[in-house]
């Protein structure tokens, strides 16, 4: 071959190398730096819009999948993890937490679920430790997610949350399965207690929740117990010691429900009325920048939520 076509051949690969790796794109195809792509939903089940909403979530190239609790709804851990293993691969990093339908009916039923959790977090891409599915700290390419699971297993998760947030100015993502009333859209009870809310905001950690099967994003509260907004900016808020928002993800396939309370402090809400069917939180949080870009994205109605959230 002549050095001319071999030299061209060449500079041809590494522009494709260059425009495809480093920064990803998000949903409105516009380009954010070496972002980490991470996905969160609840209240799963195994169910058509189930398999759509992880079709979606690999689509949209997330890297981690946080799943915060009611797994499959049938009591059938191998379907579930089938599911997972059939359409996002065997090695993709997921870390899952228990909710009501994953821990209530049987000890023997959870601990087959939990056998899964724990695979899922011995992903070499992963860095976890505690008990898995109950009460972990995993770390994903310096992101760090704090699983806990109030008034499900009974440990002392703010005690858990404090030591595993203190003094750390990583992106930190607090996930759990249930809620306070006021903290979801639906008729969800006060089940959680506030201390696990409050000992996230302090640490300026992301709180995400499901159990209502319901998108609601809130302002950022400098009291979340007693909904104090520090900021109504819609579309972004900045994280610190004291301030966070909290996000309901409870769409991941089961069902939709409809608008049961109407409060301020939401700045976005998806259920029933909207017409949302199933969907995901999704973030890319900026390895070299302080910005996460946000968005949730529904498989009928597509993107239907955007911000940005910043830390220190
Ligand atoms: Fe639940």
């Amino acid at each position: 071959m002549n050095k001319l076509v071999q030299l061209l051949i060449y500079t041809l690969l590494l522009f494709i190398l260059f425009s495809c790796g480093g920064g990803g794109k998000n949903s409105n195809n516009e380009t954010t730096d070496n972002g980490v792509k991470i996905a969160i939903i609840g209240d799963q089940s195994i169910s058509d819009n189930a398999h759509k909403l992880l079709k979606m979530i690999k689509d949209e190239g997330a890297e981690l999948l946080v799943i915060n609790g009611d797994f499959d709804y049938k009591n059938n851990p191998a379907a579930w993890e089938k599911m997972h293993d059939e359409i996002l691969g065997p090695d993709f990093p997921i870390i899952a937490v228990a909710g009501n339908h994953d821990a209530d009916d049987s000890w023997e039923l959870w601990q087959e679920y939990q056998r899964i959790t724990a695979d899922w977090d011995a992903n070499p891409h992963l860095s976890c430790t505690g008990i898995p599915g109950e009460q972990s700290t995993c770390l994903y390419r310096g992101i760090k997610i704090v699983s806990v699971s109030p008034n499900q297993f009974d440990y002392d998760h703010v005690n858990y949350i404090n030591k595993a947030l203190d003094g750390d100015n990583a992106w930190k993502i607090c996930a759990w399965h249930k809620n306070m009333n006021k903290m979801q859209t639906g008729g969800k009870l006060d089940e959680t207690g506030w201390g696990v809310y409050e000992a996230c905001k302090e640490q300026g950690a992301l709180i995400t929740t499901a159990h209502e099967h319901a998108y609601a994003r809130s302002y950022l509260f400098s009291d979340i117990e007693h909904q104090v907004i520090a900021d109504n900016n819609p579309k972004s808020a900045k994280l610190s010691r004291g301030k966070t928002i909290v996000i309901l993800s409870g769409l991941g396939g089961k069902s939709s429900r409809p608008l049961q309370r109407d409060d301020n402090w939401w700045a976005h809400r998806e259920n029933a009325n909207t017409g949302a069917v199933a969907g995901a939180l999704i973030c890319s949080f900026g390895k070299t920048s302080n910005k996460a870009d946000c968005y949730f994205k529904d498989i009928k109605k597509g993107v239907v939520d955007t911000f940005t959230l910043r830390k220190p």
